[in-house]
C-alpha cells in the first residue's frame, strides 16, 4: 500500500567515504539471529565472548573490555564524562574536527580544558606533546588516533610513557583505525581506548568498543553511586564525586558487563551479535594481514589518483591506510563530482569539513572495502567524471 511507503530497498551503493561503509556480510547475517533476553545465560555468554574478542582486537589484557550502546561519541563521551570530574584539568591535543570534539565533550563536563592545535595535515611530534603536558600537568590527555576529518594518523608509541612518567591518564579515540593499523593497548600504555564499528572494523554505526586499565579503573570506580532502585544493604559505592551522565557513566556500565549483571540500560542485542561478528572476522583474517590490506588498498588508491594527475591532502609520512584526501582540482565543483559519482556510478566517497570544506575530497578503503575491485571500481568512475 502506498501510504506505508514500502518495504526498504536501497539501491547497493559502494560505500568509498570516511565511513560508514558496507558492512561484511556476516555482520548483516548476525544482525538478522533472533534476540535473546539479557539476562539469558545465552547471552551473558555472548557478552563473555564479545569482550573476550575486544580484548585481542585491542591487543590487551585489560578485564574492561565492553561495548557502549552508540555511535563512537558515545565512548567517548562515557569515557570523558566518567574520568573527567568538574574542574579536572584535561589536555587536548588538536588535528582535526575530532580533537575539537573531544574539547568541546570535556567541556561539558566542567574540565578546565588546554588545547594545543596544529595545522590540519600534519600530526605532533612527541617533544610538542611532552612539552604541553610537562608544562600543563592535566589529570587527562584525550586525543585521537586517526582523525577521519584530515586523515592524519597522530604516532602514539610514545605518548603513553610520558603520560605514565607525569601521572597523566592517556584517553584515545581510535574510531578512526582499530581494525586498520596497530594499536598494541597495552604495550602503547593507553589507559583507556575507544572506537567504533562503522569503520575499519566493517560494522554498522551504533556499537562502540571500549576498553580500560586499572589506572583508569580506580579513578571511575571512586566515583560509582549505584542507582537507589538498585541498592542492596551489601552495595558499596565510592566516596568521589557522581558521574554527571547515567546512560554513561562507566562504573555502572562496568557493573552490567561484570558477574554481579547488575541492571542498568537493556544491552542493544542485535549490536552485540554485529559487534561480536565484526571481532571474529577480523580476528579471523588476522590482525597483521588486516593491516596489510588496508595499507596496499591505500597505496593503489594513492597511485591510481597521483596518476590522475590528482594532489594527495596531508603530510604523507602520518596519512591513516584507511582513508585519503585528495585535493579537489581547481575549476572543479567538488559536490556536482560527487553527486554524480553517486547517481551514475553508486559509488559513495566523502565531502570535507571546517578549513578543509570544498577543497578535498576523502576516500575511504575501510573494512570490508579495503578491496583492490573496490579501489579500482572508484577510481574508473573518478576518472570518468573528471573527464
Ligand atoms: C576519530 C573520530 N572520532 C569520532 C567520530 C564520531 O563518530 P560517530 O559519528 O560514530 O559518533 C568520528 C567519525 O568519523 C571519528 O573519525
Amino acid at each position: 500500500m502506498d501510504d506505508l511507503f514500502g518495504e526498504l530497498n536501497p539501491t547497493p551503493r559502494l560505500l568509498m567515504g570516511p565511513g560508514p561503509i558496507n558492512c561484511y556480510p556476516q555482520v548483516l547475517r548476525a544482525m538478522g539471529t533472533q534476540l535473546l533476553g539479557q539476562f539469558d545465560p545465552q547471552f551473558r555468554e555472548y557478552m563473555r565472548q564479545t569482550s573476550e574478542l575486544y580484548r585481542r582486537v585491542f591487543q590487551t589484557q585489560n578485564r574492561w573490555t565492553l561495548l557502549v550502546d552508540g555511535t563512537a561519541r558515545s565512548a567517548i563521551e562515557a569515557a570523558l564524562v566518567s574520568l573527567i570530574a568538574p574542574g579536572d584539568r584535561v589536555l587536548v591535543p588538536v588535528f582535526g574536527r575530532f580533537g575539537h570534539l573531544k574539547v568541546e565533550i570535556a567541556r561539558r563536563c566542567g574540565a578546565e580544558v588546554t588545547v594545543i592545535e596544529t595545522q590540519w595535515g600534519s600530526v605532533f611530534p612527541d617533544e610538542v606533546l611532552e612539552e604541553a603536558v610537562r608544562k600543563h600537568h592535566p589529570k587527562l590527555v584525550a586525543v585521537s588516533h586517526g582523525d577521519t576529518s584530515t586523515t592524519m594518523a597522530q604516532p602514539l608509541a610514545g605518548l603513553g610513557k610520558i603520560c605514565r612518567e607525569n601521572e597523566v591518564l592517556l584517553y584515545v579515540d581510535a574510531t578512526a583505525t582499530l581494525g586498520g593499523m596497530d594499536l598494541p593497548v597495552d604495550a602503547w600504555q593507553l589507559d583507556v581506548v575507544s572506537a567504533a564499528l562503522q569503520k575499519c572494523l566493517g560494522g554498522p554505526p551504533g556499537s562502540a568498543p571500549l576498553t580500560l586499565n586499572e589506572r583508569a579503573e580506580k579513578v571511575i570506580v571512586r566515583r560509582k553511586h549505584t542507582e537507589q532502585g538498585l541498592k542492596t544493604p551489601n552495595t558499596r559505592d565510592g566516596d568521589g564525586p557522581v558521574i554527571r551522565s547515567n546512560y554513561f557513566d562507566l562504573a555502572m556500565i562496568m557493573d552490567y558487563w561484570s558477574e554481579k549483571a547488575l541492571n542498568h540500560h537493556t544491552e542493544a542485542t542485535t549490536m552485540l551479535y554485529a559487534a561480536r561478528e565484526c571481532a571474529r572476522v577480523l580476528l579471523k583474517e588476522g590482525l597483521q594481514s588486516a593491516f596489510a590490506r588496508h595499507a596496499e588498498a591505500s597505496k593503489s588508491l594513492c597511485a591510481g589518483l597521483e596518476a590522475m594527475g590528482l594532489k594527495l591532502f596531508g603530510d604523507q609520512r602520518h596519512k591513516m591506510p584507511n582513508v585519503t584526501g585528495v585535493h579537489i582540482p581547481a575549476g572543479v565543483d567538488g559536490e556536482k563530482v560527487r553527486s554524480r559519482l553517486l547517481e551514475r556510478h553508486n559509488i559513495e566517497i566523502g565531502t570535507s569539513f571546517g578549513p578543509l570544506h570544498g577543497k578535498i575530497w576523502r576516500i575511504g578503503t575501510m573494512g570490508y572495502n579495503a578491496r583492490r575491485d573496490a579501489v579500482l571500481a572508484t577510481l574508473d568512475a573518478l576518472k570518468a567524471e573528471l573527464g
